[in-house]
């Protein structure tokens, strides 16, 4: 009895399989995640604000006020996820951070803000 049903069930179970491999198989790797490094060493934030993100990057030096050490304690605009993401979309008006909304795409802005806080040792 249990023979009559196992033969179709497995081609069953094989024909869904099939299909569902066919459909993936066009996916474009886009769905990958941003990397908030990459953003961070591609799109210049390492020019001023240093590789270890200590503002002693070489197109920061004659700033002032100087790029944030992510180090510092306390930040102008707060530490916290969402303030830093606001700040990197607006900049900091009368300072070397430029607005980076529409140069960097939402995820972009996102992951490079968790990149920071990291680098800043911010929780
Ligand atoms: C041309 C140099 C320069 C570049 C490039 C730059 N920054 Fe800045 N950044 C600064 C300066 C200057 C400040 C301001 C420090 C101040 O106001 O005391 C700053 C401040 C910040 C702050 C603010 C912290 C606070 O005190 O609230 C964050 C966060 C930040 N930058 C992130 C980034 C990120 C992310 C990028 C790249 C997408 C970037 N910066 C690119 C110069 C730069």
């Amino acid at each position: 009895m249990a023979n009559k049903y196992h033969i179709p069930v497995a081609m069953m179970a094989l024909t869904l399989f099939a299909c569902g491999e066919k459909k993936s198989e066009p996916a474009p790797v886009a769905a990958a995640a941003v990397s908030g490094e990459a953003v961070y060493n591609e799109k210049g934030c390492v020019t001023c604000h240093g590789p270890q993100g200590k503002g002693d990057g070489p197109a920061g030096a004659a700033l002032k006020p100087k790029p944030r050490n992510f180090a510092d304690a306390k930040w102008k605009n707060g530490t916290d996820l969402a303030s830093v993401i606001k700040t990197i979309e607006n900049g900091i008006p009368g300072t070397g951070m430029a607005p980076y909304k529409g140069a960097l795409t939402d995820e972009e802005i996102k992951a490079v803000a968790e990149y920071v806080r990291k680098l800043g040792n911010k929780s």
